[in-house]
This record gives structure tokens, C-alpha cells and sequence, in this order.
């Protein structure tokens, strides 16, 4: 079948998109570095004064509950861990970009953002359970930027995406990631894979976005990490965090088995776990909104 959409056209809305800031590059390279140190984030946020100001305003959220006000940036930062990544992805360089409803998969405004950390956080949870050595913060971002590619593929998708139900219903393709390759010619995998590499990503997050549906294809050095991506997936639709149709024909790759613990028993506690985290998080954020 010819391919529907031009990937030339897609080429271009990932060239078009704005630069994260070299701070917010340097933040996610050096996060990704297995051993960073906490003195290597603050000597990147303190001599940038709006990244400062944005981790100060999280750490004094009302939803950390702190008694007396955090003023000090290293207190901030080992306080937060995480929560940087978070605060800064959302809020820096990328414009309306994680705001838009994502017609192409019927998700409502927010929808994509709901499922994305809610999969942080079951990546999260996951990586705990690794059976070799694994870095827990990577996975969490995994999990966080898995489906970035929705952004820039959902204006594409959306005339073809009745056809891909009716498509996926009649026995065609065996789940939704399927169905984009032979509509479209690409996925939004691909397509989040190219917007990671656009933006400088480190190459394990590159990786884990372009296999999160495939984890088994992915280059054994980077295998464990798309496994805490697709399983922290999975947890999000279990959770009833999906973005609309996509959730549909889910296919879950059962070689996690060699790398996460994971098992009804400990599944139901990673389900558990990111649920608290993730009304906590959600609370704080539209609190972050509120302010702006
Ligand atoms: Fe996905
Ligand atoms: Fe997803």
C-alpha cells in the first residue's frame, strides 16, 4: 500500500520545531550519565536564572508540604530529583507543543500528558525491580517522553485514523503502532525517535522512544530501558490513562521477564504505587498552572 502521508511533510514539523534551551539538553545528558552527581545539575540550573525560578517555584508548591520555604537550589534539587526533569520538560522551550488535543487519536486535551507520567512513574517502579543494575531516574524520563512523537504525528494521523479502527477491526494489523506503518508508511515512535534526536536527547532515551512498542528489537545495551518504557505504557492503559483509540489491541511483549521482576503480585503494587504519585503529581502541576 502507498504510503498516506508524506513523511517529507513530517521531516519537516520536526525541523520546525523550537530548541530546547542548551541548559535543558545538558540537564538530560548529564541525568543520563549513570553516576551524575548532584553538584553537576546545580552548576547547570544556578547560572540560568528561569531554570532556577522554575525549580524553586515546584519545591515550594503546596503539594510538597514543606513548613519553611526551600531557598536554597541544592536543597531544591536533592529534595526534587526527578521532579526537575519534569518541571522543566513541561514548562521550557517546547511551547503549546504538549498542550494540544491530539485529534488523530480522539485524546482530549491533556490526555496524552496524563498518560505520559503516569507511565513515569510505573517506569519508574519497574526499573526497582530490575534483575541486573539499572538506573531508576533514566527510566522514569523513558517513560515520560515514550510518546513524544504523538505531538507532531497526531495532525497527520487524523484524517487516516477512522480508517486504522476499521482496519485493526477487521483483522488486518495486529495493534494500533501496525496500523500507523501501513496507513501512513511511518509510526509515531519513528516519528518521537526523530523529535529525540532533533532535540539532542541522550542516546538511551533516543532508543527507548523508538522501541517502546518493540522493546525485543531494541539494541541489547538499550533492551532493559525500552522494557521499563512499554511496561510503564502498559501500567498507564491498565490504569485508564490511555490516549484514546491507540489503547486498543495493545500488544505486550513478554520478554520484560528478563529483565523486571515483574508478576501480578508486584504488577498490582506498581500500579499502586504510581497512581499515589501520580495524584500528587497532577494536584502540583495545576498548581503550577494556576500561578503562570
Ligand atoms: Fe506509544
Ligand atoms: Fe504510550
Amino acid at each position: 500500500m502507498e504510503p498516506k502521508i508524506s513523511s517529507e511533510e513530517v521531516r519537516q514539523a520536526i525541523d520546525n520545531l523550537p530548541m530546547l534551551s542548551p541548559n535543558v539538553s545538558r540537564l538530560l545528558q548529564v541525568m543520563a550519565n549513570e553516576d551524575y552527581e548532584l553538584d553537576d545539575v546545580v552548576n547547570i540550573v544556578k547560572y540560568d536564572a528561569s531554570l532556577t525560578a522554575k525549580v524553586l517555584k515546584m519545591v515550594n508548591s503546596p503539594v510538597f508540604g514543606l513548613l519553611n520555604p526551600v531557598t536554597s537550589l541544592d536543597r531544591a534539587i536533592s529534595y526534587l530529583g526527578k521532579w526537575i526533569v519534569v518541571s522543566i520538560i513541561l514548562s521550557d522551550n517546547t511551547g503549546d507543543l504538549f498542550s494540544q488535543p491530539l485529534e488523530g487519536y480522539e485524546g482530549q486535551q491533556d490526555a496524552l500528558w496524563r498518560h505520559d507520567l503516569f507511565a513515569a512513574f510505573s517506569s519508574g517502579e519497574v526499573a526497582r525491580l530490575a534483575k541486573q543494575d539499572f538506573e531508576a531516574e533514566l527510566a522514569f524520563t523513558a517513560g515520560l517522553l515514550h510518546d513524544i512523537g504523538k505531538f507532531v504525528f497526531s495532525p497527520f494521523w487524523k484524517q487516516l485514523a477512522p480508517e486504522a479502527l476499521g482496519y485493526i477491526k477487521e483483522g488486518n494489523v495486529s495493534d494500533y503502532l501496525q496500523a500507523e506503518r501501513t496507513l501512513a508508511g511511518l509510526d509515531h515512535a519513528q516519528v518521537g525517535y526523530e523529535m529525540a534526536r532533533h532535540w539532542d536527547f541522550p542516546e538511551p532515551l533516543q532508543q527507548a522512544i523508538l522501541y517502546h512498542h518493540t522493546p525485543m528489537q531494541a539494541p541489547e545495551e538499550y533492551r532493559a530501558l525500552a522494557f521499563a518504557a512499554h511496561l510503564g505504557d502498559m501500567c498507564a492503559m491498565m490504569a485508564g490513562c490511555d490516549t484514546g483509540n491507540d489503547g486498543m489491541q495493545y500488544q505486550l511483549d513478554a520478554g520484560y521477564a528478563e529483565y523486571f521482576d515483574v508478576n501480578s503480585k508486584t504488577l498490582a503494587q506498581i500500579l499502586m504505587e504510581a497512581e499515589a504519585q501520580f495524584q500528587k503529581a497532577v494536584s502540583s502541576l495545576s498548581f503550577e498552572e494556576e500561578v503562570d
